[in-house]
Parts: C-alpha cells; sequence; structure tokens
C-alpha cells in the first residue's frame, strides 16, 4: 500500500515540523513533489520552512500554527484546513518531547504536558483525521514512537511508555484502518542529533557517552527511511541496523538485566551535580 497520489487539493499535515525529524520528513514529502501543511508552536520557523520547500519544491506548504497539547487548538485544525479547501492524505504525527531523571524528582506539569504532546495528541488527532480517510479510502497515517518503546526506559519512565504506547496503538489501528484502503506505519527511532535532547536537558556528551556512536543515525536518513517506509506500507520503520538489532534484543532478553543496565547507563539517573 502506498502514500496516495498527490492531488491538488491534498496535502500531507506533519506535526513538530519546526525542527529536527519533522521538518526533514516535511522536506522529503516536499521533494517527492507532495503539499505540506506544517504544525508546531515556532511559527518563524514554520514559515522559513513552508518558504524554502514552495520555492525549492513548487508545492504548497501551510503553516499552521498550534499548541498540539491544546484540544481546540486541534479541533481548529480540521476547521483551518477545510477553510483553506485542503485534504489530508497523508498525516505525520511526530511531535514530541521527554522529561529526564527519576519520576521521584519530576515536575508535575511538564510530566502531565509530555502525556498531552505524546500520547493525547496522537490519539486526538487519529481520531480527528482518519475518519476522512476511511470514508475515502485512501491515506497514509506514521506516528512517531521510538526504539525507546520496545522496553522500559528507567530515567525517562513516562516516555517510554509514551512511545510504547503509540507503537501499540498504531499497529493496533494499522489493522483496524487495513480494510478501508489506509495505512499506519510507527517510526521507531534509536538516537538522533535534533533538538530533542536540549528540550529534555541532556547534553550531546551525556548522550554520546550513554549510546554508542553506532546507533545514532543522521535526521536525512531517518527522514527517508520514515517516508521510504510510509510509501511501502511498513509496519514499523526502525532505522539504522544497530537499532533494529538492539530492538529485537530489547524485547527478546532477559527484562531484569536490561533494565539494570539501562538505569546505571542512563544520564538522567546521575546523581545530580553538585
Ligand atoms: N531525537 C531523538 O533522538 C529521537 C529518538 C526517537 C524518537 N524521537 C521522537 O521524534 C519526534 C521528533 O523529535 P525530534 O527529535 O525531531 O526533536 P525536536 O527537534 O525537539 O522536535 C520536536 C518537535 O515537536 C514539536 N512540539 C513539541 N511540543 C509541541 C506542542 N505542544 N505543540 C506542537 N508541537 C510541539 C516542536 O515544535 P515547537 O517547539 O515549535 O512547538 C518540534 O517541532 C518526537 O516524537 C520524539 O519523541 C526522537
Amino acid at each position: 500500500m502506498t502514500i496516495p497520489a498527490p492531488g491538488p487539493r491534498s496535502t500531507c499535515l506533519v506535526t513538530g515540523a519546526s525542527s529536527g525529524i519533522g521538518a526533514e520528513i516535511a522536506r522529503v514529502l516536499a521533494r517527492r513533489g507532495r503539499n505540506v501543511a506544517l504544525v508546531a508552536r515556532r511559527e518563524p520557523l514554520l514559515r522559513s520552512l513552508a518558504d524554502e520547500l514552495s520555492s525549492t519544491h513548487g508545492i504548497r506548504a501551510d503553516v499552521l500554527p498550534a499548541d498540539l497539547t491544546d484540544p481546540d487548538a486541534r479541533s481548529g485544525l480540521v476547521d483551518e484546513l477545510a477553510g483553506r479547501g485542503l485534504v489530508v492524505d497523508v498525516l505525520v504525527n511526530n511531535a514530541g518531547l521527554s522529561t529526564m531523571g527519576p519520576v521521584y524528582r519530576a515536575d508535575r506539569s511538564a510530566e502531565l504536558n509530555m502525556i498531552r504532546a505524546d500520547v493525547e495528541a496522537v490519539v486526538d488527532m487519529c481520531v480527528l483525521f482518519t475518519p476522512g480517510m476511511a470514508s475515502r479510502r485512501r491515506g497514509s497515517v506514521l506516528n512517531t514512537a521510538s526504539t525507546a518503546a520496545f522496553q522500559p526506559l528507567p530515567g525517562q519512565s513516562g516516555y517510554g511508555a509514551c512511545k510504547a504506547f503509540v507503537l501499540s496503538y498504531s499497529l493496533a489501528l494499522r489493522a483496524e484502518l487495513r480494510p478501508v484502503g489506509v495505512s499506519v506505519t510507527a517510526l521507531c527511532p534509536g538516537p538522533v542529533h535534533t533538538g530533542f535532547g536540549e528540550a529534555a536537558g541532556i547534553t550531546d556528551d551525556d548522550a554520546a557517552q550513554a549510546l554508542p556512536k553506532v546507533m545514532w543515525v543522521p535526521v536525512s536518513d531517518v527522514a527517508r527511511a520514515a517516508v521510504d517506509g510510509m510509501d511501502r506500507g511498513r509496519d514499523v520503520v526502525i532505522p539504522g541496523l544497530a537499532n533494529r538489532v538492539g530492538a529485537f534484543a530489547a524485547r527478546h532478553a532477559p527484562r531484569g538485566p536490561v533494565l539494570s543496565l539501562v538505569a546505571r547507563k542512563h544520564p538522567g539517573l546521575a546523581p545530580p551535580r553538585p
């Protein structure tokens, strides 16, 4: 099952398009002649990406600034797109973030904000946009999970659970939508250099020490693998051989030793610096 053929009114809605993986996915889609609708909070970044994509590739790039943790902002996207005469044939739920550190030192509002962005928004966007795809019998959904979906993640307990949710939800949704001609893919990247680490409060040095170099995949490769996987109707895309091996091991190795190892190495669980 491939991504629906582009049409003048069709667009690919990409959340988290102001930086990192989302911006690169939008670039890959635009390079392949797809219109894009870019969603995130930082409007100037979305505008400059939209200008770049429309001038370089001659596609239509719409900018829809929105805070996806706000249910009204999410439903507002449906009205805004309809008002612009656009039909969403491709939905990329990519916006997301992580908190860092043990739950006993967590900031309550930051934890709840993460759940809203990483879980609630993904569910709501699927509820809002898949009925149209099902009735037109065409559409592709890409949900960004993580290799953190394959095992619990001490040091990022809430984040790992959010991504396990996204993976499970995407696979179930895929089985529901397949009979009506809509494809669902879960993207499970390992570590990628983007704004993600900084937003989570982790330095590049800490991240590099915790995760071997071989696991890091360039953001452009992640985005290309994501769009190729969606185009081929794949259920799960894990960019990078080392991450595919790691995900397999995480699912099949004995849980106790794996979790002890992760907890020992996780920078979020290091004692606070003086
Ligand atoms: N980088 C990694 O190592 C890695 C690994 C596995 C999975 N992932 C996943 O990949 C996805 C993209 O992350 P990234 O690595 O590209 O990090 P990033 O550069 O920090 O991008 C995160 C994106 O999410 C958007 N976002 C966050 N909160 C939002 C909100 N409330 N409303 C709307 N947009 C919001 C941000 O836009 P604004 O700030 O402009 O709103 C930004 O565009 C996330 O789901 C992340 O969990 C990342």
